[in-house]
């Protein structure tokens, strides 16, 4: 590192210098997980990011804190932001468009179910002008938009398309710059420091922690769990990370080797549930009280366990489980659930 650490107050001075419009609600708890800790021999807290606050909340909601603020500055009176038809960041686009007022076309890929249920029941719900599309990946949907903003242009709108934005990627770290902050803060009110940090990811908000790892010095080990093999977390994570480090005015930059990410928990592919990943939202759910979700957190959790089970994770270890959200998808995906729940173990205990 080019710089010597930088204190929790200079850090977040520098994001303080970033447009933000207030949408989260921050910090978000940290919360401690008894039951867990003792069957696992480890120190467990979850840093819940499922409770942001928007619309069931989740890890979207931070960066777009940022995000939103650059459409309000380019002067935008209409979003246009494209995912696919299951996406939690659209729900929590909707809901942060209704906050501020903004109308949202919401272009959406993929198959339409003939019952609509979670994130695009809410969707429906908070009002976005959905717009279905059929093209072969998410990689195809950059001219569709383009397309769209053209047309709102002509109607004599003035559309801002979030997936082009400037801030797109580097949101997620900065929101995920002040997530580790405020994991610090919080698990020192308690004498504790952190020794790993788990968290569902594509590389976005993991560049965020890393950041923060960096800047301040830490010792703390960052294990990302990605839930899809389309993305590359560790370049992702890394060009990510290294552009908002230039953002910040950090002097430093970010290599895919030092990001650590696996796609050991993915199972079969994007969505389809692992038996490890509803293991853990059972385990959760009884022992804690706490719902994660078959696509992100529950197999991100899996991880974890896993982690914890192979002695990766030192016996006494603090360790902090990011709860990213998604939790819509228990409903959208309830027969997994209800099939795994009556599976051939009964599973009728934790
Ligand atoms: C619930 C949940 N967890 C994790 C992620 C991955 O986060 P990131 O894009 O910051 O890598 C997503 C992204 O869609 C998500 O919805």
């Amino acid at each position: 590192m080019s710089h010597p650490p930088l204190t929790g107050e200079e850090l977040r001075a520098r994001i303080a210098k970033t447009p933000r419009v207030k949408l989260a609600f921050l910090p978000t708890p940290l919360q401690h997980c008894p039951r867990l800790s003792a069957d696992l021999d480890v120190d467990l807290w979850v840093k819940r990011d499922d409770l942001t606050g928007l619309a069931f909340g989740g890890n979207k909601t931070r960066n777009l804190e940022f995000r939103m603020a650059e459409a309000v500055e380019a002067g935008a009176d209409i979003l246009v932001f494209g995912v696919e038809i299951t996406s939690n960041s659209a729900r929590q686009t909707a809901a942060a468009a209704n906050v501020l007022g903004l109308p949202l076309v919401l272009v959406l890929r993929g198959e339409v179910p003939s019952a609509p249920q979670g994130n695009l029941l809410v969707n429906l719900l908070l009002g976005a002008q959905i717009r279905l599309v059929d093209v072969p990946s998410f990689n195809h949907l950059g001219p569709v938009l383009e397309e769209i903003a053209g047309e709102l242009r002509t109607a004599g709108r003035r559309p801002f398309v979030l997936n082009h934005a400037r801030m797109f990627a580097r949101a997620s770290a900065l929101a995920y710059v002040e997530a580790l902050l405020e994991i610090r803060e919080q698990l020192a009110a308690h004498g504790r420091m952190a020794d790993h940090v788990f968290v569902s990811s594509g590389g976005k908000g993991q560049a965020g922690l890393i950041l923060a790892k960096k800047a301040l010095a830490l010792s703390v080990r960052i294990q990302g769990i990605a839930s899809t093999r389309n993305e590359d977390p560790w370049e992702y994570a890394a060009r990510t990370a290294t552009d908002a480090a230039e953002l910040l005015e950090l002097g430093l930059g970010v290599s895919p080797g030092e990001v650590e990410n696996t796609f050991d928990y993915i199972g079969k592919g994007y969505g389809i549930p692992t038996d490890a990943g509803m293991e853990a939202i059972v385990r959760f759910a009884r022992r804690e009280g706490i719902l994660l979700d078959p696509v992100y957190s529950g197999k991100a959790a899996a991880g974890m366990l896993d982690h914890v089970r192979r002695g990766v994770v030192r016996r006494g270890a603090t360790v902090v489980f990011i709860h990213t959200g998604g939790q819509p998808a228990l409903f959208s995906q309830s027969h997994a659930l209800v099939e795994y729940l009556n599976g051939p173990m009964r599973r009728s205990e934790p």
